[in-house]
């Protein structure tokens, strides 16, 4: 069972200046909450309770006002501050401490994803015990991600932000890896760029035959909050499901209590501490 997760919040979020020049991108609104409750949503879904939050310098106590500590969910939360985004394997360096040598999900603090069958897959996706998973979801515009071409289950090559066509099905921003991650994020050379990038991490297991996928279907929602035409079609995402069903997305809380990680009375505090606004109401109507 995979027990710990990383949400990778830093990033300048440049692609959204001045929005981001003073708030960091994953603490700004989608819809009715702070982008970074919908990843983090994700791993408690997942049965993940022990997470390690990387945030840009100067940012952390911007996180702490919203999200302390994690008891409140019921679960532990640690954070560590990141100087320069240097690639996103740079999350298995900078959390090696943290990772203690066991499996590991990655989750990117701006994807969003939603849909009927998500606890079922991520549960699943827990149970990895060797080698690495992705998650990929077909997308109209795969130039703009890292896609992975298949036979069946089973992947054949993967590539980043390919020029040419080679499929559809995007690389998702949630990962999940057995203990050698970090000794393999250790060994990669940046790429022309400059970057670590998860695409050689990933194809290091795939070179081994230790990389499996599994697929978000049609059924499901996997949105982008990468430029701001696409953060907001996602919030509008959130607020018509919302509005419709009467049932919040990414409601921590209401996950917390589900998993029965937290109890009435940390309703009770989570109401004070919100205060007046329609959160807080959708919390006291958990306890009907
Ligand atoms: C990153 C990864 C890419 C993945 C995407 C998912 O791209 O490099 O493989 O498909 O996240 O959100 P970025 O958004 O940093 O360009």
């Amino acid at each position: 069972m995979i027990k710990k997760g990383i949400i990778l919040a830093g990033g300048k979020g440049t692609r959204m200046s001045p929005l981001t020049k003073a708030v960091n991108k994953q603490l700004l609104p989608i819809h009715d909450k702070p982008l970074i409750f919908y990843p983090l949503s994700i791993l408690m879904l997942a049965g993940i309770k022990d997470i390690l939050i990387i945030v840009n310098q100067g940012q952390l106590s911007q996180y702490k006002k919203i999200i302390p500590d994690g008891k409140n969910f019921g679960i532990k939360i640690n954070y560590i501050e990141q100087k320069n985004p240097n690639g996103l394997p740079e999350a298995f360096i900078l959390g090696e401490k943290f990772i203690k040598n066991q499996n590991v999900c990655l989750i990117l603090g701006d994807n969003f994803f939603y849909g009927q069958n998500l606890s079922k897959i991520l549960r699943n996706c827990t149970k990895l015990k060797n080698g690495a998973k992705v998650l990929l979801h077909r997308v109209n515009n795969p130039e703009r991600f890292g896609v992975a071409k298949v036979f069946g289950k089973k992947i054949r090559s993967i590539k980043e932000k390919p020029k040419k066509f080679i499929s559809d099905l995007a690389i998702t921003g949630l990962y999940f890896f057995d203990r050698k991650v970090c000794n393999y994020a250790k060994k990669l050379k940046p790429s022309k760029r400059g970057e670590l990038e998860i695409v050689d991490l990933l194809n290091r297991y795939l070179k081994n035959k230790k990389l499996s996928a599994e697929l978000i279907g049609r059924g499901g929602a996997w949105l982008d909050t990468g430029s701001i035409e696409d953060f907001y079609k996602t919030s509008a995402f959130v607020s018509a499901i919302e509005n419709r069903q009467g049932f919040k997305i990414a409601c921590l809380e209401e996950i917390a209590f589900n998993n029965k990680w937290i109890d009435k009375k940390q309703l009770i505090r989570a109401i004070k501490f919100y205060g007046n606004c329609s959160y807080s109401d959708y919390i006291k109507n958990l306890f009907k």
